[in-house]
C-alpha cells in the first residue's frame, strides 16, 4: 500500500486530466461490452454505437435492464449499429461458457472485449461458484470470458488484418490494499465472504492488473516469431466516478466517499470515455495501466520484485482454476496467432 499522500495525489492528478470525448471510428467493428447495462458500461456502449461500431454486444445479466439499455441508446444517438442483449451472469460459469461458445459460433470478428462488469461489497457478499463472489465476478469469470474469446479475437487479427482489443476495467483503488491474501499458500482461496472485506473490491481490481500484465506478456511470448502479441490487451481506470457501484458501500455511512465522489467523481458518460481511450490505445498500451486515458504507472506493489513473484502466482493459480472450469482453456494463449497483425480497427 503507498502512503496516503502520494497515494492522494497520483488520484488527484489523474482525476482532474480532462478526457476528450472519442473520436476513432468502429465501423465495421465488433464490439462487446460487459455489464452494459448501466453506469460507465453502459455509456461506453453508447459511445461504441456513436462512432458507428457495425455490430454491439451488450453482455448484461439481466436481459430485461440490456433491453431497456439497447431501446435507450437507440433512441439517444444516430447509429447504423446493430444492437443485441445478449444474456452474461459472470457469478455462473455455466453462464459465461454459454456466452463465449454463442460468441465463437455467432461473431465472425471480435475487435474489442470491453471487461467492464464487476461488483463492489464490503459486506459478506457470499459465494458464487466456489469462491467470494467479487473474486468470481471481478477476475475469475472475467478473465474466464477473456481466455474462451482469444481464438476469435486471433482470428479477428489474422483474417482482417486488424489489431484487436481486450480492455479489463481497473481502478485506483488497486493502490490501495494491503492484499494480505497474497501471504497465504493458495491466494484464490484465501478470500472468503468475511476477512479484510474493506479491501476485497481493491484487491480484485489489483489481481487484474496483475492478471492483464502477464495475460500481455504471455501473448507476447507465444507469438515471438511475430514480435508481439496480435491482440492489445490493457487495463482501464476511469477515475471516480458516479454510478451504482457504490450503492451497498453508501447504505452502511462512508460518507466521506459520498462526498469525495459527489465533488469530484466524473459522470459515468466521463467515465466511459476513459475506457473508450484505453480500448483505442493500440500497440503503446499493451500490458499496460491506462490511468484516466494516459498510460502511467499502475502501483509500487505491482512494480515491485515481490509483485514480480506475486503476478506470476496468481497467473498459475488462474490457469489451473479456469482449466478447471473450462478444459484447456489456457492453452487459448499460447496458441499461436494465424498471421502477424497490421493496422487497427
Ligand atoms: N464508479 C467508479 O468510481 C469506478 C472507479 C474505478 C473503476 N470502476 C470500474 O468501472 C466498471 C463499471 O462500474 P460502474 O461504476 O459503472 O458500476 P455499476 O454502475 O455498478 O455497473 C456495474 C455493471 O456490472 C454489472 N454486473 C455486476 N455484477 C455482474 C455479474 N455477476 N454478471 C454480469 N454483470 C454484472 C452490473 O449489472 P447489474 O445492473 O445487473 O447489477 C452493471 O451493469 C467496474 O469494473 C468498476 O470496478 C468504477
Amino acid at each position: 500500500m503507498i502512503k496516503p499522500i502520494t497515494a492522494a495525489w497520483h488520484f488527484l492528478q489523474a482525476q482532474l486530466r480532462p478526457l476528450p470525448v472519442p473520436t476513432k471510428s468502429y465501423a465495421g467493428c465488433t464490439v462487446i461490452v460487459t455489464g452494459a447495462n448501466g453506469g460507465l458500461g453502459f455509456e461506453a456502449a453508447r459511445h461504441f454505437a456513436r462512432l458507428g461500431a457495425a455490430r454491439l454486444i451488450l453482455a448484461c445479466r439481466s436481459t430485461e435492464r440490456g433491453e431497456a439499455a439497447k431501446a435507450d441508446i437507440e433512441s439517444s444517438v444516430t447509429t447504423s449499429t446493430a444492437i443485441e442483449v445478449w444474456p452474461l451472469d459472470l457469478c455462473s460459469f455455466d453462464s459465461v461458457r454459454a456466452f463465449c461458445r454463442r460468441a465463437e459460433s455467432e461473431l465472425e470478428r471480435l475487435d474489442v472485449l470491453l471487461e467492464n462488469a464487476a461488483m463492489l461489497s464490503i459486506t459478506p457478499a457470499g459465494m458464487a461458484e466456489g469462491y467470494e463472489m467479487q473474486v468470481t465476478t471481478n477476475v475469475i469469470s472475467t478473465f474466464l470470458t477473456v481466455l474462451m474469446l482469444l481464438p476469435l479475437m486471433k482470428r479477428t487479427a489474422a483474417k482482417f488484418n486488424v489489431e484487436p482489443a481486450v480492455t479489463v476495467v481497473g481502478s485506483e483503488g488497486h493502490f490501495w490494499t494491503r492484499f494480505v491474501e497474497k501471504n497465504q499458500p493458495r491466494i484464490f482461496e484465501a478470500f472468503r465472504p468475511g476477512g479484510a472485506l474493506q479491501e476485497r473490491y481493491m484487491t480484485t481490481k489489483l489481481l487484474d492488473i496483475l492478471i492483464m500484465r502477464e495475460l500481455a506478456a504471455q501473448l507476447d511470448a507465444a507469438s515471438a516469431s511475430a514480435g508481439a502479441s496480435p491482440i492489445v490487451v490493457n487495463a482501464a481506470n476511469p477515475g471516480l466516478c458516479k454510478s451504482s457501484l457504490f450503492r451497498n458501500v453508501f447504505l452502511i455511512g462512508q460518507f466521506f466517499l459520498a462526498i469525495l465522489t459527489f465533488v469530484l467523481g466524473h459522470t459515468s458518460e466521463q467515465g466511459a470515455r476513459a475506457l473508450l481511450a484505453a480500448a483505442a490505445g493500440g500497440r503503446e498500451t499493451h500490458g499496460k495501466y491506462v490511468d484516466c486515458g494516459k498510460v502511467d504507472d499502475p502501483s509500487p506493489f505491482v512494480l515491485s520484485k515481490e509483485g514480480k513473484v506475486v503476478q506470476k502466482r496468481v497467473w498459475d493459480e488462474l490457469m489451473e482454476i479456469l482449466d478447471g472450469i473450462e478444459p484447456g482453456v489456457s492453452a487459448n494463449v499460447k496458441q499461436a496467432p494465424l498471421s502477424a497483425m497490421a493496422t487497427s480497427c
